[in-house]
This record gives C-alpha cells, sequence and structure tokens, in this order.
C-alpha cells in the first residue's frame, strides 16, 4: 500500500464533511457549549457561512435598550471583534448615542445550531446562532440578568451577503434584516435575518456527523480486514508446520492485500471527489 494511497484515504475521510467550515479553529472541540451542536470546528456543515465569517458584519437599527433612538450593531462569526469601547472579548456589540458601547454576547468559539436543534419553536430552513455571557443588564421589571442574542438565518436564494474587502467591516445588505426584538423576561435579542448561505448546499440527509461515522466505519473494515489476513495466515503457516518469525504469513497475502486495499481507496477517493466537484460546480 502506497503512501500516496494512505494520505488520499485520510484526506477523504477528514476531509469530506469540512469544505464549508472557517477552519481556522479546530480547537473549540470538547469546550463547545452543548448548545452548539457543531463542536468540532467553527461552522455550520452544509450552510456557506464563508463570508459570515470572513468579515465584521455591522447594521443599525431603531429597537436599542438604554440607547436612545437608533444604535449600531456589531456582530463576528468564529472570531471575537475587535475590542472597542466596554465590548472586549464579545461576539455581539451594541454602540448607541447615550451609552459607548454594550457587550450582547460574549467570544464564542462556534456558535451555529443547526435549524433542527431543539430551542426555535418552529423549524425553517435555515440556521442558527447563539451568543450568551452578554454585560449585566436591568429589565425594565428590574430582574439582573446577562444580556444574550439569538439569530435565525433564514433561506434566501436572493439575499447574498457580500463581504468587504479584508480589514472593513461590512454591512448587512438592504432587506436581509427582517426584525430585531428584545425579550425583556429572558434578556435575550432575537435578529431574523435571510440569507442565501443559509440554503442548504448539500443534501440534508447526509450531515457530517454520518460521513464521519462512514469513515470511521471504514478504518474499522480495514483494520478488522488486517486482523483477519494475520490470523488467518498465522494459522495456515502454523498448520504446514512454520514455527517462529515464519509463522507471519508472507508473499503470496502481502502481494494480494495490498493490491485489494489500494483498490479500495482508489475507488472511495473517486467517490470523495466526484462528490466535491458536484459541490463546487453548483
Ligand atoms: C434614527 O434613524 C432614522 C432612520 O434612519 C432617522 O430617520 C432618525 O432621524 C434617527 N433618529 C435619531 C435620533 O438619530
Ligand atoms: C473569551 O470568552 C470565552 C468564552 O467565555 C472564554 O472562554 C475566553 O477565555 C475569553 N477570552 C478572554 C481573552 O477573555
Ligand atoms: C442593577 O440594579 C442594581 C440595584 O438597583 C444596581 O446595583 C446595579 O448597578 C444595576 N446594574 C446595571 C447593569 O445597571
Ligand atoms: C459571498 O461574497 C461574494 C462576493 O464577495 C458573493 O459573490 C457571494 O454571492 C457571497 N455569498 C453569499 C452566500 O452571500
Amino acid at each position: 500500500m502506497s503512501v500516496e494511497s494512505v494520505f488520499c484515504l485520510l484526506l477523504c475521510v477528514c476531509g469530506g464533511g469540512g469544505i464549508l467550515y472557517h477552519g481556522a479553529d479546530p480547537s473549540g472541540g470538547e469546550g463547545a457549549s452543548e448548545l452548539s451542536a457543531f463542536p468540532r470546528l467553527c461552522g455550520a456543515p452544509n450552510y456557506d457561512v464563508r463570508n459570515l465569517t470572513a468579515s465584521v458584519w455591522t447594521f443599525r437599527w431603531h429597537a436599542c435598550i438604554n440607547m436612545g433612538v437608533n444604535c449600531t450593531f456589531k456582530m463576528a462569526f468564529c472570531q471575537p471583534l475587535p475590542e472597542f469601547g466596554n465590548c472586549e472579548n464579545a461576539s455581539v456589540c451594541m454602540t448607541g448615542t447615550n451609552v459607548i458601547s454594550m457587550k450582547l454576547g460574549e467570544y464564542q468559539d462556534n456558535p451555529f445550531i443547526p435549524s433542527s436543534s431543539p430551542g426555535p419553536s418552529i423549524l425553517f430552513i435555515g440556521f442558527l446562532a447563539q451568543f450568551v455571557n452578554g454585560d449585566a443588564y436591568n429589565t425594565t421589571t428590574a430582574h439582573a440578568c446577562e444580556l444574550s442574542v439569538f439569530m435565525e438565518f433564514h433561506c434566501d436564494l436572493n439575499l447574498h451577503w457580500p463581504a468587504a474587502r479584508e480589514g472593513v467591516e461590512s454591512v448587512v445588505p438592504p432587506g436581509a434584516l427582517t426584525d430585531v426584538s428584545f425579550d425583556d423576561t429572558k434578556c435575550e435579542y432575537t435578529f431574523k435575518f435571510r440569507f442565501s448561505g443559509a440554503c442548504l448546499t448539500v443534501t440534508p440527509s447526509s450531515p457530517v456527523a454520518e460521513s464521519l461515522s462512514a469513515g470511521t466505519i471504514l478504518i474499522i473494515i480495514f483494520v478488522t480486514t488486517l486482523a483477519i489476513y494475520f490470523m488467518l495466515g498465522i494459522s495456515l503457516n502454523a498448520a504446514r508446520g512454520h514455527r517462529g518469525t515464519e509463522l507471519i504469513p508472507q508473499s503470496e497475502l502481502w502481494t494480494q492485500l495490498p493490491a485489494t486495499v489500494v483498490e479500495g481507496v482508489a475507488y472511495t477517493c473517486r467517490c470523495c471527489t466526484a462528490k466535491k466537484e458536484a459541490y463546487d460546480s453548483i
């Protein structure tokens, strides 16, 4: 079995689902909050969040708490917002006329949640994002809480979010923001957006978890095959009267098995490449 085929197999197994990930922070892993159902890397599998994670996004809205009539919201995904005012280590921040800034949600490794997760009352095509641990806030009912943000990204094929060039803030495109509301009892902002990246890019029946476990199954089959091969070979050689190191199966079996494995790997990779090309052409 050649080095290339091992590499190809690994690439195939590991690369299968990760195409749309931001890919910068694989360390997010185990520590990610239980709300996040995509803990491995920052991203939303099967959705195109590349523009979203490439920039800092801003929009203005007239539902400001504590902050006069109009305020500016800033948000960033898979990266903390650049520090400004009171906003340190934040993912979502609000600035207005009365207060310099307020942190609505703390930075977190992977805020994305699939829309089918328990939580939202209705199912829709798209994905969600949740940010918690914002600044302390006293609601109008005098209950103290920490601000948080819940975002809904609804599929709308016509609403692209072109990201500004690097280092420049991008403005949420007109029509993309459909609602901003603040729930005083939960201390939670809800932003509702339309976004073409929230339309499924891959069939929903093949989420990453499944393709990963398919890879795991492949490896298990491979290891099992190897184990059976050695057991059979050793017993065959033992039956032929070999002893010691001669027990380890040699020649014929060694030449046959790698050929079979390489053929299998080549088949799998052709299969994966075909899928990836199908995606790229969309
Ligand atoms: C708030 O924004 C609206 C629309 O952009 C504008 O008409 C209004 O004058 C603004 N109000 C203040 C107090 O800035
Ligand atoms: C930023 O917030 C995250 C999430 O709570 C936390 O894990 C991390 O340590 C914080 N980083 C800094 C520099 O405060
Ligand atoms: C909330 O109210 C308490 C008691 O009235 C006060 O001590 C605290 O500073 C207030 N917090 C904020 C963030 O306004
Ligand atoms: C991402 O941005 C590019 C241009 O910067 C744009 O052509 C594309 O449609 C955007 N994709 C999404 C999903 O918004």
